[in-house]
């Protein structure tokens, strides 16, 4: 690639993923351009000092056609990370942002026929209705989602779909069905369906890249919905114990944010991957209780996590991601769970006023019927 086919548009570019990729390209010698609206749930204190000074920056809207058309001039590649996320109530500006916002971009590219070269979505896990598991009769199964009926009695196992018996989580591949069972999820399947629909039709490179849990500095720490390894560590911070829905054994794989960014610059590189959704993971669950415990001794904080019998419907309950499509271009992560919670807390020590936003956030989950209780914690 020529420096004069480098120039990047990266939409989300202040946020936890999108200053990464864009401090990655800006080293490989890209021309990067930002745009990114300071969505204030995440961005408390406004523009965040880490935005590389060397990209330039617009502060506008994904959902502002004009401003979504100055951020595409002259580009060659579209780096969308711009996404609402979380588990917040708002049906509309998930889609709004998420949905529509992604379809205008591409539309837009398409009404002035502008010479992008590629595309890379960020598209989520989040897209999978429950991680796929082993039957002891039936092998590969893909769960549905486990309904609220049997989670309000506390039984937090994955069924086997055909016969009901307790599944063992396995890695899921892209293969698996995609559905999306809170409304983020789903704006995350349009997110990838647009893109990749859109690439074919027009004939221009799109890839969907799959990002597990990801974390590492510059997460928000404001944003109390998303992010369970920031939400443990200023729980922690404030000597306050986590709190763990469900009893705190669902698994997820974790990505450390420089592998993500590495992961999108591979999606430029390489043509293998044109076409396709794409897990990047670490191929490895970790249960939900033993992030707590890592971090509580890295930071020598001694509280034990709490349950409260709380859960949130539509959450899954294993997930881990099948990484051969990545790892076959060349995707190898480089920073494992424990370097990676180590620069987190380095980071975030770093960091004043880190208060608990946590509590004040899960009551409004709560009241919005977002997070429910197991029946016998009711009595
Ligand atoms: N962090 C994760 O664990 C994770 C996992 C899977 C997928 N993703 C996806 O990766 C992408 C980046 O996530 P992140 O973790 O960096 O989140 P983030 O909240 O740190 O960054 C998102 C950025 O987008 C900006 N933004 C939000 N709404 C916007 C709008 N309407 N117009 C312009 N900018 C807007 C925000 O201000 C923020 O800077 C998102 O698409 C997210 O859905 C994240
Ligand atoms: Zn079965």
């Amino acid at each position: 690639m020529s420096t004069s086919e480098k120039r990047a548009l990266v939409t989300g570019g202040a946020g936890l993923i999108g200053s990464h990729v864009t401090d990655l390209l800006l080293c490989e010698g890209w021309k990067v351009r930002v745009l990114d609206n300071l969505e204030p749930n995440t961005h408390r204190r406004g523009k965040p000092a880490w935005i590389n000074p060397a990209a330039e920056f617009i502060k506008g809207d994904v959902r502002n056609r004009e401003a979504i058309t100055a951020a595409l001039d002259k580009i060659d590649v579209v780096f969308h990370q711009a996404a609402y996320g979380g588990y917040m109530p708002e049906i509309a500006k998930y889609v709004h942002v998420n949905s529509f916002g992604t379809a205008q971009i591409l539309e837009v590219i398409r009404e002035k026929s502008l010479p992008i070269r590629k595309v890379i979505v960020a598209s989520s896990q989040a897209v999978y209705s429950e991680g796929a598991g082993e039957c002891p009769k039936h092998g590969l199964v893909f769960p549905n989602v486990r309904l609220i009926e049997q989670l309000r009695l506390g039984d937090w196992e994955v069924h086997c779909p055909i016969c009901a018996a307790v599944t063992k989580s396995t890695p899921t591949q892209e293969s698996a069905p995609i559905g999306g069972e809170t409304v983020y999820g789903l704006t995350k399947v349009d997110q990838e369906r647009l893109v990749l629909l859109w690439g074919k039709q027009m004939g221009i490179p799109t890839v969907a890249l799959r990002y597990s849990c990801t974390y590492g500095p510059r997460q928000s720490i404001f944003n109390p919905y998303t992010g369970v390894i920031a939400i443990f560590c200023t729980r922690l911070l404030n000597n306050l114990p986590p709190v763990l829905y469900e009893d705190g054994e669902q698994t997820r794989d974790f990505s450390f944010v420089e592998d993500i960014a590495r992961a999108n610059l591979l999606a430029v590189e390489t043509d293998k991957l044109d076409g396709f959704p794409v897990n990047v993971g670490s191929g490895r669950g970790v249960t939900i209780r033993e992030i707590a415990r890592q971090i509580s001794v890295a930071l020598k904080i001694d509280i034990p996590p709490e349950t409260n019998g709380e859960f949130r419907p539509g959450e899954m309950r294993h997930l881990t991601s099948d990484t051969t499509r990545i790892r076959a271009a060349g995707y190898e992560p480089h920073v494992d769970l424990a370097e990676g919670i180590a620069r987190y807390l380095d980071w975030i020590r770093a960091q004043s006023d880190v208060r608990d936003y946590f509590s004040e956030a899960a009551a409004i989950l709560r009241d919005k019927g977002i997070v429910h209780k197991v029946e016998s914690a009711l009595r």
